[in-house]
């Protein structure tokens, strides 16, 4: 290949390996997308349907899935808001006012749009009297009691879903992360979910998380189970894998078939290794078809590409005990290993490393798919730790006490 055609070919390179980076040809997920239809053609109907919670691993394909199904939302006319959850209710509430107000001015129809901004401005101006209104009816301010924020939400949500209805438009509140949200918010979102869905309105959580999503929302309110349809984002059969790597080149190049299967069997249907292999593989091309040669010498590139990207930050999160801790879920070799395991890896009794697994648990890094066993969230992290033995000792982290 010339310089010039490598040139162009280059700055084409059609993957697009990086968390929420929207892949050119999403893969495997008509089924999700036909579901996000259905409940968009039923509200435009004036029925109303469950909520959709997805869950899976890191790097499976759950930010990029919510970003369609919002444009979706979008480009039929719908109103729609997105944000990703953190631990902080304060930033939170702001995502979710702030992302109402620019729905409703981004409203393309007027007539609605106008009655859309009296519902905000009444709540506005009653707002300086919810937090009066709220200490006279719940007293005590525990944890969970509900904030003035809460309830102006709340007030909100109702007020313009009763508008939107009318015309049948529909609210849809697209939250990632969701897991980390704090309990109040949380329990007040799952709440309203709840409360809309008997009065028929049309307001619809769609969200996405770790594994341990199904289990956060039953604990905060036991009807979650029933509010929503829930749904595991995996990995991605061999045959749309394939696919995948066919349509995404198909526009600049294609790969020959030895290349194709290797690219199948190092990305394993991982979306992340997917995207992150076909790169590297583009880029070390120099001919096209891309010959499995390419593929191979991309593969060390890949490999650091994720390492940087996927692994190693998160192990240098983590503090010393941690990472002992990880090390020695790494070493008991298997996807899900029970905390007895790794506890006799550590040599020490259980409840003495308990400190070390709930950290990992709360930084995300693991989750724990049952009671009493412990799973990493990024696929691939034992093979991290086993291939390049990363130090415990070095601190990136001045907070170990
Ligand atoms: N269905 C898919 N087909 C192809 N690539 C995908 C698919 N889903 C995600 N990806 C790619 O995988 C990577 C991770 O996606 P992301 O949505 O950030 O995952 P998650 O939110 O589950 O951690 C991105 O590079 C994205 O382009
Ligand atoms: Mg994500």
């Amino acid at each position: 290949m010339d310089n010039e055609t490598r040139a162009i070919m280059h700055g084409l390179n059609p993957f697009a390996p990086g968390a929420g980076r929207p892949p050119k040809d999403l893969a495997g997920r008509e089924h999700e997308l036909e579901i996000m239809d259905r409940i968009i053609s039923r509200t435009k109907a004036g029925y109303t349907s469950r909520g959709l919670v997805y869950s899976g691993l890191r790097g499976m394909g759950k930010t990029v899935l919510l970003l369609r199904m919002r444009d979706m939302v979008i480009n039929r006319g719908l109103l729609a808001i997105r944000m990703e959850a953190t631990t902080d209710s304060g930033h939170d509430y702001a995502a979710i006012f702030e992302g109402i107000s620019k729905a409703v001015l981004k409203q393309r129809d007027e007539g609605l749009r106008d009655r859309l901004l009296a519902v905000l401005r009444h709540i506005d101006s009653i707002s300086a009297n919810i937090g009066i209104i709220q200490a006279t009816l719940k007293p005590g301010a525990e944890d969970e009691t509900p904030s003035s924020d809460s309830f102006r939400l709340e007030m909100m949500v109702e007020e313009l879903c009763t508008e939107l209805k009318h015309d049948g438009s529909g609210l849809f509140l697209f939250i990632d992360e969701f897991q980390e949200m704090p309990a109040e918010l949380m329990g007040t979102i799952i709440g309203l979910q709840h409360a809309m869905g008997q009065d028929g309105l049309p307001f619809y959580v769609i969200a996405a998380g770790l594994p341990n999503l199904p289990g956060v929302l039953t604990k905060s309110r036991s009807y979650a189970e029933r509010l929503f349809e829930y749904r595991k984002i995996g990995r991605l059969p061999e045959n749309e894998t394939r696919d995948c790597y066919v349509k995404t080149i198909s526009r600049v190049s294609r790969f020959e078939d030895a290349a194709l299967d290797r690219l199948v069997e190092l990305s394993q249907g991982y979306p992340y290794f997917i995207q992150a292999y076909g790169s590297a593989a583009f880029e070390a091309a120099d001919s096209s078809p891309i010959p499995r040669s390419a593929v191979g010498a991309g593969e060390p590139v890949a490999r650091a590409a994720l390492d940087n990207g996927l692994y190693e930050s998160r192990w240098q999160r983590a503090r010393p005990s941690e990472r002992e801790y990880m090390r020695a879920m790494a070493s008991v070799g298997k996807d899900t290993c029970s905390s007895a395991e790794v506890a006799e890896k550590l040599h020490r009794p259980v409840p003495e490393v308990a400190r070390a697994r709930k950290g990992i648990i709360e930084a995300g890094l693991a989750y724990s798919p049952e009671r009493g066993f412990i799973a990493f969230t990024v696929p691939g992290m034992a093979d991290y730790i086993r291939r390049t033995g990363p130090l415990s000792e070095q601190t990136y982290d001045e907070s170990e006490p």
